[in-house]
């Protein structure tokens, strides 16, 4: 096992599969920056399936306990199930996937099938004006929900259901989506809006901070605060008093968690990233195509965490002025 220099492990990996997505979030991929002639990724530059999996099969030997992969929007990637097959061969790695859910309907069974464990789809609204205007592709609300049940159907649970809370665009949708979702079995969490990218405007003025959410809620559905299941985890939880489940918050804006941050990121283009918010990530691609040994891969992966230092979030809230940060979309959250 490898700490980093605040004596932290290593043990959850995010690896973004694309850097495309078919929507184009507000609050993500806003139009004006992410168009027509936006410039992603060349095929060449991407990592190859079997390239991923050799740096998780680096990483395990370090104590890598979870993978997550992310996007863009990870099924827009052709044969992602054959990823989830590779990855799967390591019995006791906790494999999940966070999708927008557009494409779940028809792949959750597949997926599943080749040894996925879990999904969490990104859900902001329930009213299908406020999705549509979030997503800004016209894209309906209708074809998300198939997507849940298709993923529940397919055992791929728990399942949870994400919703980026932004001030004036969703906050009216707090409580319909608590109501849809509460005594499903889905555990439904709520994000404060980030500001990570340079592209989406952030203000503070547009966060709903959590505990205004969870006073929100707490009005009409009594809540209880629950210990952590992990302390590297996200998500703060509570559970409904009458007993209809638990929902989560992920409060990175006002209650930074990076004390606890045991994750490391892969960009698509084969970069390793130490912080969500990190602006410079370590060329592993150009490791691996240089021939590279699984000893020479293990020992630079070891070297980069032993370095870490990161918690970007803490010095966002202690208000240090300046830090540079990397696209959300790059690097799927
Ligand atoms: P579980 O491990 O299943 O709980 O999932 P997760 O919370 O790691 O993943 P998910 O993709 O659902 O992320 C939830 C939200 O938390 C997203 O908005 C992420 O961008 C955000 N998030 C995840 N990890 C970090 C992190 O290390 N730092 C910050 N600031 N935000 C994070
Ligand atoms: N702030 C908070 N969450 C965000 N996500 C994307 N951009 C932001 C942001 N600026 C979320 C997505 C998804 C997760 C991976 O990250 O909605 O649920
Ligand atoms: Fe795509 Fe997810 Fe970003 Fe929305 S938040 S644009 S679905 S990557
Ligand atoms: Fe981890 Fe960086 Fe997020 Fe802090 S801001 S929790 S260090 S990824």
């Amino acid at each position: 096992m490898v700490t980093d220099a605040l004596g932290r492990a290593l043990r959850d990996l995010r690896v973004s599969v694309t850097d495309r997505c078919n929507f184009r979030c507000v609050y993500c991929m806003p139009k004006d920056v992410f168009g027509r002639e936006h410039a992603f990724l060349p095929p060449g530059q991407i990592l190859s399936y079997e390239e991923i999996a050799r740096v998780v099969g680096a990483l395990r030997g370090l104590g890598l306990r979870k993978v997550r992969l992310t996007g863009g929007e990870p099924l827009l990637r052709r044969g992602l199930p054959s990823l989830v097959r590779m990855l799967s061969g390591h019995g006791d790695l906790d494999l999940a996937l966070t999708t927008n859910g557009s494409a779940l309907a028809s792949q959750a069974a597949g997926l599943a099938a080749a040894g996925l464990r879990r999904v969490t789809v990104s859900l902001d609204a329930l009213d299908d004006r406020v999705f549509r205007r979030m997503n800004d592709v016209e894209f309906p609300v209708a074809r998300v929900l198939e997507g849940i049940d298709a993923a529940a159907a397919a055992g791929l649970t728990p399942l949870k259901i994400n919703a980026v809370v932004r001030r004036g665009m969703n906050d009216r949708e707090i409580l319909p989506l608590v109501r849809r979702f509460r005594g499903t079995g889905h555990v439904l969490r709520f994000i404060e809006y980030m500001d990570v990218g340079t592209t989406n405007g952030w203000r503070m003025d547009d966060v709903v901070p959590a505990d205004e959410i969870v006073a929100t809620i707490d009005r009409e559905f009594p809540l209880e605060a629950l210990p952590p299941d992990d302390p590297a985890d996200t998500a703060r939880r509570w559970r409904f008093r009458d007993g209809a489940g638990e929902l989560g918050v992920v409060a990175s804006v006002t209650k930074a968690f990076c004390a606890g941050c045991t994750r490391a990121r892969l960009s698509a283009d084969g970069r390793l990233f130490t912080c969500l918010f990190a602006a410079q990530g370590f060329d592993l691609r150009a490791l691996l195509r240089a021939g590279a040994s699984d000893a020479d891969l293990r020992a630079a992966l070891e070297g980069v965490w032993r370095a870490r230092a990161d918690r970007y979030s803490e010095l966002r809230a202690a208000g240090t002025p300046g830090l540079p940060r990397v696209e959300m979309s790059f690097i799927g959250g």
